[in-house]
């Protein structure tokens, strides 16, 4: 066994954060204890995310500071998405890194970081359409809620996404699997988990689908809220939204990119629909689940895209009414299928960030009033952790809200019911109206 030390820093989405608490878990196993700073650890690890050029970026000038925190005889490797996509061409673009590897490679870390230790480069970037990583437990930086991923890879082809080249194709991790892991994370006082997954309500393990699942997840004892995240508006099937309905542990909330408003644009993404049955799909979620939040994805300068195009992006945002959305610029990633359109469809960048910003400024003024006019509604929150603000706490509403709310750190955890008393336009304040909602509800 090691004694050794590893720093690990994640960059990018929810699956990157539960693949480090995999990959810390593992490495937990194998006798490394966690460090929380680079300095004088024996590994660094940077978990990496390459949706866009700007997180790749990122990284490098990331990789290039970490440099001066590294002891002498020390062990930098990249992880996740970027070193998947970069694999050994890596190593020329940061010549401390000796270690390169991707999502599927894991299993073999302890033995990997072995070989770079003995001077070797080692690189690990082969899918393995078996790898549901069964057997680690993994390490979790959250107290409150646990990421249980349920699905790994990608099988949609849109023509701007690097994930499908980085994660592999679909696979979903045997039900019984997932359902332990909630089982386990239950036992240790964790109420709420979030299934994780590329396009996660196409699950399907050979026996069961997503609806299967979110009921079984939804029988665990002790557990009071499930998320997921992110679906394919495809994929939400009459047995999907059923199970989501009947579930009560299912809260009220879908993160459904839409991407575009413009059917073109959508055609051109591959996305697989069009703006009237992304409308049908928001529509039928919400009838079937009352008090529905929607969250949504949105890209902008996608090459092609009209000042027409970006026009029914904006009325779809003002028609759908979203809560909340994470706007993008269009990144052009080598390899897909993007690239290859004409470059006379490119929108030049000074016309994609003006778009990114009238997008922006039109998302706000709906949530705003969205916000507005839930005031004096009354909320069960979970308490997840101190705010940024001095003595003020964090929570969340079933629907996604966030509450600023007073309180004691020793509320971190627990239910309680607040009125919203007051918005900045995208969070709120509350107070709190009844403490400490008994746990765990009945069921
Ligand atoms: N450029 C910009 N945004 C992208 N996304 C994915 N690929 C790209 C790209 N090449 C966005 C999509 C996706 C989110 C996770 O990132 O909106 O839903
Ligand atoms: Fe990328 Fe599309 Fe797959 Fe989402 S569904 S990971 S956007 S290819």
């Amino acid at each position: 066994m090691s004694s050794s030390t590893v720093y690990v820093e994640t960059y990018g989405c929810q699956m990157n954060v539960s693949d480090s608490e995999l990959i810390l878990g593992k490495l937990a196993d194998a006798g490394y204890s966690q460090v929380d700073s680079p300095d004088g650890a024996d590994v660094i690890l940077v978990n990496t995310c390459a949706i866009r050029d700007h997180a790749e970026q990122r990284v490098l000038g990331r990789l290039g500071e970490l440099k001066r925190h590294m002891k002498p005889g020390a062990v930098v490797g990249v992880a996740g998405c970027m070193a998947q996509r970069l694999g050994p061409r890596l190593f020329d673009r940061a010549k401390h890194v000796s270690l390169v590897i991707g999502p599927d490679g894991y299993r073999a870390l302890p033995d990997l970081i072995e070989r770079a230790r003995d001077g070797e480069r080692a690189t690990a970037v082969d899918f393995d359409l078996e790898e549901h990583y069964q057997g680690f437990s993994a390490r979790r930086f959250e107290g409150v809620k646990a990421w249980i991923p349920v699905q790994r890879g990608c099988d949609y082809r849109c023509t701007y996404c690097i994930v499908p080249t980085t994660r592999g194709p679909e696979r979903s991790r045997p039900l019984l699997d997932a359902v332990r892991e909630v089982e386990q994370v239950a036992e240790q006082g964790i109420t709420e988990v979030v299934l994780l997954g590329q396009t996660v309500n196409s699950y399907n393990d050979g026996s069961h689908d997503f609806a299967d699942l979110l009921r079984a997840v939804g029988r665990v004892d002790g557990i009071r809220r499930v998320r997921f995240t992110s679906p394919h508006p495809n994929d939400f099937s009459e047995r999907v939204i059923a199970a989501m309905a009947e579930t009560p542990e299912v809260c009220e909330h879908v993160h459904l990119p839409m991407q575009s408003g413009s059917s073109r644009v959508l055609k051109r993404m591959l996305r697989r629909y069009t703006r009237e049955q992304y409308f049908e799909c928001a529509d039928r979620l919400r009838a079937a689940i009352p008090g529905l939040g929607l969250t949504t994805d949105i890209i902008v300068g996608f090459p092609g895209e009209s000042d027409e195009d970006f026009a029914e992006t904006l009325s779809a945002v003002r028609e759908i009414g979203f809560n909340d959305a994470y706007t993008f610029k269009f990144s052009a990633r080598e390899g897909t299928a993007a690239t290859r359109f004409p470059s006379a469809d490119d929108v030049p960048d000074n016309v994609a960030s003006e778009r990114l910003a009238r997008l922006i400024a039109t998302m706000r003024a709906g949530a705003r009033r969205a916000n507005m006019a839930a005031l004096g509604q009354r909320h069960e929150v979970l308490v997840e952790k101190e705010a940024r603000r001095g003595g003020l706490l964090q929570a969340r509403t079933r629907d996604f809200k966030t509450v600023i709310i007073p309180g004691e750190p020793s509320l971190i955890g627990s239910y309680v019911t607040v009125e919203l008393t007051g918005t900045t336009g995208s969070t709120f304040t509350g107070t709190v109206t009844s403490e400490r909602v008994e746990l765990p509800l009945a069921g």
